[in-house]
């Protein structure tokens, strides 16, 4: 098989970024190719560089726009997109161009606790106000409609009544580090 190219988005601290930088480092078969950023302070930028991985910084003008986006992923012959923390919302027209190709990783047990708004700590707040018994992380294709793409996996947590804010996003994070690498990897070698 041909190495496929990975590009990542991401817009903030971007410890899966990283650890899915660092989980393909060594694979001949799947290759992170592009680290690409709407926030030009987005710490992950200079840990990717270190990596030897290409970065590029758009404005958010700039990623709202496919054609531009399109040509920085066909410039570094990319074929899956990953989702780690990105906050702007994808072009359409990028979407069909890699339809079924774009992986998201979002922190709850979607369709529950998504939607406009619902990200990072948001997500976590609503869990522990809702007084949810559990919670978990989705991982699934991007379509036109946020958080609304076919579910590739779910997995799940127990939301203990001494939980907060820090304990649940911990808890969520370890569940990000374990599953997300290791589902790309699965996805990619499944797809013709
Ligand atoms: C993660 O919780 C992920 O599920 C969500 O955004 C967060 C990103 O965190 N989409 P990080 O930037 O990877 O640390």
């Amino acid at each position: 098989m041909q190495t496929k190219q990975i590009a990542i988005f991401a817009s903030g601290n971007g410890s899966n970024a990283l650890n899915i930088i660092d989980f393909f480092s060594e694979n001949d078969q799947i290759n992170v190719a592009l680290l690409l950023s709407n926030n030009p302070n987005a710490p992950i930028i200079a840990k990717a560089k270190a990596r030897g991985i290409d970065t590029l910084i758009l404005t958010n003008e700039a990623v709202a726009n496919s054609n531009l986006l399109i040509a920085a992923c066909v410039n570094h012959a990319i074929d899956f997109v990953v989702l780690a923390g990105y906050l702007r919302k994808i072009p359409v027209e990028f979407i069909h161009f890699y339809a079924n190709k774009i992986i998201n990783i979002h922190p709850s047990l979607l369709p529950k606790f998504g939607g406009r708004g619902m990200y990072g700590d948001f997500v976590h707040k609503a869990v522990i106000e809702q007084k949810e018994s559990k919670t978990g992380i989705t991982i699934h294709f991007v379509n036109e409609e946020f958080d609304k793409g076919e579910v590739i996996a779910q997995f799940e947590l127990k939301v203990d009544q001494l939980d907060d804010l820090d304990t649940l996003r911990k808890k969520i994070s370890e569940l990000e580090m374990k599953h997300f690498p290791t589902i790309i990897e699965e996805v990619i070698l499944n797809t013709k």
